[in-house]
């Protein structure tokens, strides 16, 4: 069986982090995220994966490569416009086959792994399984109904009245019948060929289409505040790990915490760090304060500052900021830094949907 991951879209809602860097390639802690869709998809089994890009010359493709290092096949599937989730999955019709085969969206993360969903679906009889998850916000979704056998009865996708509390969540399983059923469907309201309306249109034939509920948490990272929360949620699961207490890392009066991944040649000076935290390697923390749930990236200078809750990605700066940064998103080679001469003033140099709390 082979996968797929849908990552085309414009991730206009997680801007202006995307406007140099895909979403899959978002950090939460400090792994991609479509890396985390590739642990899943392995656990499970599947090293053929094809990833639906809208650039084949786009950073996934140049960071990812072949997969040769991840312990998967990787080929790429260009989709030039975004005309939705089942637009998207036609186009993988010669890359899967007439095999049976996964889509997952490439911006979810999820605590469960999924496994029974996966073992099953063959022996199953049924044409399709989809992941649910319960959400209190159901209008935002594809929702969907179920029959007593817990196998579904209708799905709608971001319905005005949501008749339950159960979304799709971001994994299908599907046979050679769903290119038959997106070929029957018409673009939705919001003008894409919606995933959900060919699952309704197998249900219609009278298919068969199970459900598996999702154990755990599960994140739609399509916005800042939900990448934040990921990050905590999978920093909060990290394995304990004692104190690390090398001399030429922890420097001076430095205290360190249990859960603190330090990378290679990165630096802890006259610096309080409480887990759990991971820092990126060549990477200064200097008489500053981290606080748990904080990922700080690769050659990251933290100095004279405190920090909690936060991502920093790779070639930051952040230095004698007053009061302490909480629950924020850096991008690459982002600086927040104190004025160092008059005037002493705000000064903001900001790319389009950038937002400052002071
Ligand atoms: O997150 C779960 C929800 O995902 C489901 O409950 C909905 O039923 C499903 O339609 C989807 O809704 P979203 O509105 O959140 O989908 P979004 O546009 O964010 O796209 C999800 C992923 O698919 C994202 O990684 C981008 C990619 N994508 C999206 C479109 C529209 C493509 O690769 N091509 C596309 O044309």
């Amino acid at each position: 069986m082979k996968a797929v991951i849908l990552a085309a879209g414009k991730a206009t809602r997680l801007r202006p982090v995307t406007l140099t860097m895909p979403k899959a390639l978002v950090p939460v802690a400090n792994k991609t995220l479509i890396g985390y869709a590739f642990d899943v998809l392995k656990n499970a089994g599947f090293e053929d994966i094809g990833i639906v890009v809208n650039d084949l010359d786009s950073p996934i493709p140049q960071t990812l490569g072949d997969g040769n290092g991840l312990g998967i096949n990787l080929q790429y599937i260009l989709q030039e416009e975004q005309k939705g989730l089942a637009h998207a999955v036609n186009l993988c019709r010669d890359f899967v086959g007439d095999e049976p085969f996964c889509v997952f969206l490439g911006d979810n993360i999820f605590q469960d792994k999924m496994a029974p969903m996966f073992a099953n679906f063959l022996s199953s009889g049924a044409e399709s399984a989809i992941a649910l998850g319960e959400v209190s916000d159901p209008t935002r979704f594809g929702i969907a109904e179920l029959n007593h056998d817990g196998s579904i009865q209708r799905v709608v996708e971001k319905p005005k009245e949501p008749q339950s509390n159960l979304a799709i969540a971001g994994v299908y399983l599907f046979k050679a019948s769903i290119f038959d059923a997106i070929g029957r469907i018409k673009p939705s309201w919001r003008n894409e060929l919606e995933i959900t309306d060919a699952i309704q249109t197998l249900v219609n034939d009278g298919k068969r289409v199970d459900s598996y509920t999702l154990k755990g948490w599960w994140i739609d990272a399509g916005k800042p505040e939900a990448i934040i929360l990921a990050n905590q949620l999978v920093l909060e699961e990290t394995p304990y790990m004692p104190a690390p207490e090398n001399k030429e890392q922890i420097i001076g009066k430095s205290e360190v915490s249990h859960r603190v991944f330090l990378g290679k040649n990165s630096q802890v000076i006259d610096s309080v760090i409480r887990g759990p935290v991971i820092i990126g390697d060549n990477t200064i923390v200097k008489n500053s304060y981290v606080g748990p749930y904080t990922s700080i990236g690769d050659n990251v200078t933290i100095e004279g500052s405190e920090i909690e809750a936060s991502i920093v990605m790779k070639n930051c700066v952040i230095r004698n900021i007053p009061g302490r940064i909480d629950s924020s998103l850096l991008a690459d080679n982002a600086q927040v830094v104190a004025a160092s001469h008059m005037p002493v003033a705000h000064r903001f140099v900001l790319a389009e949907n950038s937002y400052v709390q002071l």
